[in-house]
């Protein structure tokens, strides 16, 4: 577990993102699966290095790809990419393409990795894990900046989430977006997406799970994410996804 912060000013952190934009995106964070090691040129290395390729040409239509690859179950190795929601074509596969190179220099032998950038998320195990919801790695980004009053909108983040966390787990895309009045001048922003392998009823446990860290991550802060490898949650007081 880990967290980083997000900078305090709306101005350096739009700075940050157009820097960003002109260096190549960086990943969020990433973690090597400690269980398994395999060996360089072997069987399930080239195993690997199709299921990214299939990944890479899978993922960006639809912002989501899926597969298992290898005859043989010591040797097989299953992956996915996920894509944000509102990203289009071109950026799903510019991340995918960046994540699956970038982990595999980061994580050179692990059986197993993942890897989440603003834009994309991509992972791959020796283990059959779809369907199943990843408890192993979650991370929390925050906006510094603290809301005038925390109490009305932390609840009102909360309700907002659910709702979306709600909406997500029930359409193909397994993604939502909304906003909530907070007051006069101002609404909140919301974000919640699962991975396309999850039922529904995993799905909205995900999100239900991750909503629950709230108070542990984000408490009355004006911006938020849970990031793990089954689904995430955002929010923040601007809009930061297209419609
Ligand atoms: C895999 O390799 C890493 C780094 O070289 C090492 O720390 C780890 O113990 C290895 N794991 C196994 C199961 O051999
Ligand atoms: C995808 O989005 C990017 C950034 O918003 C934009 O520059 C690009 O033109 C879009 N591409 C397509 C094919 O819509
Ligand atoms: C936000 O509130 C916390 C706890 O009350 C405080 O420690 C922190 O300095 C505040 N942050 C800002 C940016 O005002």
């Amino acid at each position: 577990m880990s967290s980083s912060q997000f900078t305090s000013s709306i101005y350096l952190f739009t700075f940050a993102l157009l820097l960003q934009t002109i260096l190549g995106a960086s990943p969020l964070y990433h973690a090597c699966s400690s269980s398994q090691n395999f060996t360089s040129n072997g069987p399930y290395e080239s195993n690997l290095k199709k299921l990214l390729s299939y990944l890479h040409y899978k993922t960006p239509p639809q912002g989501f790809g899926l597969g298992s690859v290898g005859k043989f179950v010591q040797f097989q190795t299953h992956g996915l990419a996920l894509c944000r929601g509102d990203a289009n074509s071109t950026e799903c596969k510019t991340c995918v393409n960046e994540a699956s190179n970038e982990i595999r220099k980061r994580c050179p032998y692990n059986e197993g990795a993942i890897i989440w950038y603003d834009n994309c998320l991509l992972k791959y195990s020796n283990k059959d894990f779809f369907g199943q919801i990843d408890n192993e790695v979650r991370f929390f980004l925050f906006n510094v900046r603290n809301a005038s009053e925390p109490e009305v909108f932390n609840q009102k983040t909360r309700d907002l989430l659910s709702q979306l966390a709600k909406e997500a787990s029930v359409v193909p895309k397994m993604y939502a977006v909304g906003e909530v009045e907070l007051g006069e001048w101002t609404k909140v922003y919301g974000y919640a997406q699962c991975t396309r392998d999850l039922s529904s009823m995993n799905c909205f446990k995900c999100l239900e799970n991750a909503i629950g860290e709230l108070p542990t991550c984000c408490d009355g802060k004006e911006g938020g994410r849970v990031i793990g490898g089954s689904c995430n949650i955002r929010y923040e007081i601007y809009p930061f996804f297209s419609a």
